[in-house]
């Protein structure tokens, strides 16, 4: 390795050891070095453009990866299928480059570590899945080896097959820091239903990521060791973020929370988290109760729009909420997903979000969302919903849902004109028409 590539990861405190077990070198600046290499080695202009190691810009082709420190991808067999390579200077763009889509790599179906993790994950009887790529090297250096990586997007349900070879128990290590908690990374809590895997949530604390819990001197076996319910992490950041002092704040916190107390398994968690959740607001178990069987029956109220206060009303889950999140969730059906939709239904906000979702698909929207828009994505992100790995299913599923929405926003429109201050031969027109137009809806 290069001089300023040592100096580099001397400086990130990663020890020789770890290195050479991830195999991570450094590609000098300069933009023919590899080109010229390889070349010589007989390799043709055209296999190293197509192998996404050179790239190509009017006709001519140079090293895609300068002055980088490179961390080869290996598959779980332990061939090298790509590459990732980190800059050296922290305000150098972008952060990683990465290998294209090859025959050999594919993205989606690849998870980073996991050769050098197998092993440790069979001994552990359990998978820590983290966001970065040094989050691993470090851990590995602790001493933890059974740590892998999603490759920087939402891990998707190929990545997790491939872990379930090897346990039936992930637990999720998200960064703390703005861009951990936008991850829709989020949405991965929601794939133990998926894939039928039991999830645990460790829990960081203040440090920014593991590497830094690591390198700062926490205890990271502890921490794994404490890696609590996904519910329990659930709970600890919406209590954060709502204001538990007014009854508005707790009757969002309240109905966010039974949404997910509703999809417990078993009743004795059930009556475990109605308890905790009765002391954290004040009110009486029986009373929540009483709501988390409604929440289990009726459809979810419908959200209320009041000016001004977006993210209260975020923790509401409506109808429309989940068919959000079942087309984000399925970011493979996009096109089917837009075509099925349509845009009338939707607040200005569910358009904006649907847009950038279609523009960019799922982890690019939530880097290009902010403020109450990326909340709510996130949110969205959080819902579980079953994945759904048929296309024919898929369309169907999503034609129903949009139906289910369409009539829920027609019935909220009859509501509204009810009470509107129309006079009665126009409110009666305006009301047929609605409730034809729910009636051709079945
Ligand atoms: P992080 O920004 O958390 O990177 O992105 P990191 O690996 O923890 O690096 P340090 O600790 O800041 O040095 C998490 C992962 O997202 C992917 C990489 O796989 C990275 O490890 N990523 C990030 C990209 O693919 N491209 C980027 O521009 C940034
Ligand atoms: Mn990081």
């Amino acid at each position: 390795m290069a001089r300023p590539a040592r100096s580099y990861v001397k400086g990130r405190g990663l020890c020789k050891e770890v290195l050479i077990r991830f195999m991570i070198g450094y590609a000098p600046a300069g933009f023919q070095n590899l080109s010229t290499f390889l070349k010589k080695k007989g390799y043709t202009e055209r296999e190293l453009v197509d192998w996404g190691l050179l790239a190509e810009k009017n006709g001519r082709s140079y090293d895609k990866f300068r002055d980088r420190i490179m961390f080869p991808i290996l598959n779980h067999v332990g061939d090298t299928v790509g590459f990732s390579g980190r800059v050296l200077n922290k305000d150098d763009q972008p952060k990683y480059l990465n290998s294209p889509e090859t025959p050999v790599y594919h993205k989606s179906e690849t998870v980073f570590g996991l050769f050098q993790a197998k092993e440790e994950i069979r001994k552990a009887g359990f998978a820590i899945i983290v966001e970065g790529n040094v989050d691993i090297l470090s851990s590995h250096q602790a001493g933890i080896g059974n740590i892998v990586a999603p490759l920087g997007t939402a891990l998707t349900s190929s990545q997790l097959k491939l872990i379930k070879r090897y346990t039936d128990t992930v637990y999720f290590a998200f960064d703390s820091d703005a861009a951990g908690e936008k991850s829709s990374d989020q949405k991965d809590w929601s794939l133990q239903k998926k894939e039928g895997m039991h999830v645990r949530a460790i829990d960081i604390g203040d440090f920014q990521d593991v590497d830094e819990l690591i390198q700062k001197g926490g205890n990271w076996e502890q921490t794994v060791a404490d890696a609590e319910p996904v519910i329990d992490q659930i709970m600890k950041r919406l209590k954060k973020r709502t204001d538990m002092t007014t009854a508005e704040g707790k009757d969002d916190y309240v109905n966010g929370i039974l949404t997910y107390i509703s999809r417990l398994g078993s009743d004795v968690r059930k009556a475990h988290y109605i308890s905790l959740l009765s002391e954290q607001v004040g009110v009486d178990q029986q009373t929540l109760k009483k709501l988390l069987d409604r929440s289990g029956t009726e459809p979810a109220p419908f959200e209320e729009r009041v000016p001004g206060r977006e993210p209260a009303r975020q923790v509401k889950t409506t109808r429309t909420d989940l068919l959000l999140a079942t087309i984000i969730s399925h970011p493979e059906y996009a096109e089917t997903s837009k075509a099925e939709t349509g845009t009338e239904v939707f607040t200005a906000q569910q358009n904006r979000i649907m847009q950038e979702f279609f523009a960019a698909g799922a982890d690019a929207a939530a880097d290009r969302l902010a403020g109450d828009d990326l909340e709510y994505y996130q949110m969205l992100a959080l819902l579980p919903v079953e994945h759904i790995s048929d296309k024919h299913l898929y369309t169907q599923t999503l034609q129903s849902l949009v139906r289910t929405v369409h009539k829920e926003v027609i019935r909220e429109k009859i509501r509204e004109v009810r009470f509107a201050n129309l006079d009665e031969s126009e409110k009666e027109h305006t009301l047929n028409e609605l409730i034809t137009r729910l009636a051709s809806l079945g």
